[in-house]
């Protein structure tokens, strides 16, 4: 089945689809970094560098697509285009990037759709902003639900809620969303997800360098796969006093831990937070700054990040390290994806065999 992923970034959502069985036809971003990470990821998906909030964008696509039938749209749009006073301005046009992801699905009618947010979409505006969506939705002749879901119910080791809507053609089915493969007794928890990587203690490391053990665990060989070389894990020179500062937190603890008078610069929620070996780590973010290794005095790399995002090890992040972390940060895990991409799958094929 083809798909168009629409706000692609580097890919995190399709690559989850394509591990579904899904041909990404093209992904559209106007973030070049990102695109360049898409590219290098998604064998034959075309990188679209365009602005979704364009009509001329809209074109383009078509232009890509050709005569090929798309059977499913999936989207992330960012939210913080939702600057409005309530549902009635919806088609202001600073909401028009979820306008676009609208004006995608009347145009080609696909089976299904995915659009992935941000669990505070679900109460914006008192659920109106959700409502409207859903509405609007229904009116074009789609069954549509929404639900938040949490990755490491399908086997993320983060806990990283997202708002989730699916909308199936109504002449196809009903949306349903993937039953969770763990409990929470059982997540993946970040030492069985980074345990096997080198501890870039006492050298930074390269883009691309050896593994220096076997992996340990299930986990650690799902992500291996057939993958020989160690991409993008490159430890940051930190200055002494962080690493003096970090030092002090223990294991599943933060800024409220350290003794009076150390790490007062940093003091909000997140600040200075060593991941707990034992758990899944928390929601990872597009910075790079707040959360610690659970074992090491250092910010994770981009490999242990994407790890705790449930990329493969073959997944090449490319740019500088902001930009990469920024890829990271902003993905859909692919294991959410492709539990989203089976179910999506088993919907509209149920639907053929019938
Ligand atoms: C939450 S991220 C999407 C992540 C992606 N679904 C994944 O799984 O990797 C949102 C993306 O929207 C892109 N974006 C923001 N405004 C845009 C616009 N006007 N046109 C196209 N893309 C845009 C950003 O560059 C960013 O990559």
């Amino acid at each position: 089945m083809n798909a168009i992923d629409l706000f692609a970034g580097c890919g995190g959502l399709s690559r989850g689809f394509m591990d579904a069985g899904f041909n990404i036809i093209v992904g559209v971003d106007n973030d070049q970094a990102a695109l360049n990470t898409f590219a290098r990821n998604h064998n034959g998906a075309k990188p679209l560098n365009a602005d979704l909030s364009k009509q001329e964008t809209f074109d383009e696509i078509k232009r890509i697509a050709g005569e090929r039938e798309i059977d499913v749209i999936i989207a992330g749009p960012p939210c913080q285009g939702f600057s409005l006073t309530g549902p009635r301005n919806f088609d202001d046009p600073r909401n028009k990037l979820y306008l676009a992801v609208l004006e995608m699905v009347r145009q080609y009618q696909p089976k299904g759709f995915i659009i992935e947010n941000v669990p505070g979409m679900a109460t914006m505006y008192d659920g109106q902003v959700k409502d409207e969506v859903l509405h609007r939705f229904r009116n074009m002749g789609y069954n549509i639900e929404c639900k938040i879901l949490c990755a490491a119910d399908y086997g993320v080791p983060q806990i990283r809620k997202r708002l989730i809507f699916m909308g199936i053609r109504a002449d196809i089915g009903i949306p349903k969303f993937p039953e969770p493969i763990l409990d929470a007794e059982h997540y993946i928890t970040c030492r069985e997800a980074l345990d096997d990587l080198p501890s870039r203690i006492n050298e930074l490391g390269a883009e691309e360098d050896a593994y220096t053990s076997e992996p340990r665990t299930a986990y650690q060989e799902k992500m291996r796969g057939n993958c020989t070389t160690l991409y993008n894990h490159v430890a940051t020179a930190h200055k002494q006093f962080v690493i003096d500062t970090i030092a002090q937190v223990p294991e599943g603890g933060n800024w409220r831990d350290l003794p009076a008078g150390v790490g007062e610069s940093r003091k909000f929620n997140e600040a200075w937070t060593r991941y707990d070996g034992n758990k899944p780590s928390k929601t990872i973010d597009t910075g790079h700054r707040n959360h610690f290794h659970y074992q090491y005095n250092r910010v994770p790399t981009i490999r242990e990040n994407a790890r705790l995002q449930s990329f493969p090890d073959d997944f090449v992040f490319t740019g500088t390290k902001t930009q990469q972390n920024r890829q990271v940060g902003n993905a859909v895990p692919p294991l959410l994806g492709y539990a989203l991409g089976r179910v999506l799958c088993e919907i509209i094929e149920g639907k053929h065999h019938e």
